[in-house]
């Protein structure tokens, strides 16, 4: 399989901030890389490199097979790029928004016409299309950044945090527009906050930190990497959870998390398991639910990285910050 995204040791200071401290990263394509990391990693200006928007100090990269440096002009005409510094004017309509890009890419008048009703239409945005862009929702202006990014049918596509600050409908909406263009075979880079986003659309992701790679693989094998399990517990009557509570605790030699009615511990011997079944039964409880599973991503990023990923319910700002 070839690589559409390629790029090793991308430095890029400013001032003093180191922005990237030496970067690897590939994109197979047709696939969905998941660039993940807190405010302030480096993910945009990972971004903006690859998208030849900016000048790495050290490093390289190509797109394509195009050096971003010297074949910008090249790459510039594979990729599409939304998010963080999309160039939607908030003064013209949707539909002249699609035009006016179509005709920047070159694009003859109507043909760009067409393809702007096409997108407007695709992107359920046709009611609106008329409207000024500043009268849109939050997931109307998202899903027009879209919509601006596919004018020119890239096999590439940048899209840098697309659901920041989204509703989880919207959010979700947007996952699912991902999915139909990877599915025609768009190769995706897509930078994010949020684990449950990596971990719905990524094929691959890269965690940064600081500017710097920390952990890399599916989310699978990220997941696996802390190595930790989890038993979950809940009785089917709620006056047994002091009972679960307790056999839980004793029997993993932990404090249990204790969520409603759900009973969680981590497990580092399997055999806990059968063990725990055996004394509620003894004791009377019945289940509704008993499972172990593997850590959530959001375990993992906290046992890379020693602070909690970003809680999307958490963040209800509509735009971002640069
Ligand atoms: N144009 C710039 N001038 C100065 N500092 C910048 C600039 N762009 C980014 N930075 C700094 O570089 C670091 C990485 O920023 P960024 O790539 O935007 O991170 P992320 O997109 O992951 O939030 C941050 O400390 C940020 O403040
Ligand atoms: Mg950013």
């Amino acid at each position: 399989m070839s690589t559409a995204i390629w790029a090793e040791g991308l430095v890029k200071r400013f001032g003093e901030t180191t922005a990237l401290a030496g970067v690897d990263l590939q994109v197979r394509t047709g696939t969905v890389l998941g660039l993940l990391g807190p405010n302030g990693a480096g993910k945009t200006t990972a971004v903006r490199i690859l998208a030849t928007l900016l000048k790495p100090d050290a490093g390289s990269a190509s797109v394509g097979g195009h050096d971003v440096i010297r074949e910008a002009h090249r790459v510039r005409q594979l990729i599409g790029l939304t998010g963080q510094y999309a160039a939607v004017d908030e003064a013209l309509t949707g539909a002249e928004n699609l035009l006016l890009i179509g005709r920047l890419l070159g694009i003859p008048k109507p043909d760009a016409k067409a393809r702007a009703r096409e997108l407007l239409t695709h992107f359920q945005l046709d009611d609106a299309a008329d409207r000024a862009t500043k009268t849109y929702s939050g997931g109307m202006r998202r899903r027009l950044d879209l919509a601006a990014s596919l004018v020119g049918r890239p096999r590439i596509l940048f899209l840098d945090e697309p659901t920041t600050g989204l509703d989880p409908r919207s959010r979700t909406e947007l996952w699912g527009l991902v999915r139909e263009l990877v599915a025609e075979g768009t190769t995706v880079l897509l930078t994010t906050q949020y684990m449950d986003e990596a971990d719905q659309l990524a094929d691959e992701i890269v965690v940064v930190d600081h500017g710097r790679v920390i952990a890399s693989g599916t989310p699978e094998e990220l997941k696996a990497k802390t190595g930790a399990q989890y038993l979950a517990v809940r009785p089917i009557d709620p006056n047994h959870l002091a009972t679960v509570i307790s056999v839980v605790g004793e029997l993993t030699k932990s404090t249990p998390d204790v969520d409603g009615q759900l009973v969680t511990a981590p497990v580092t011997d399997p055999a806990v398991v059968p063990a725990v079944v055996r004394k509620l039964d003894d004791a009377g409880v019945l289940l509704a639910e008993l499972a172990l599973r593997g850590s959530s991503l959001d375990e993992v990023f906290l046992s890379l990285t020693g602070h909690p990923a970003t809680d999307p319910s958490e963040d209800d700002s509509e735009g971002s910050s640069p």
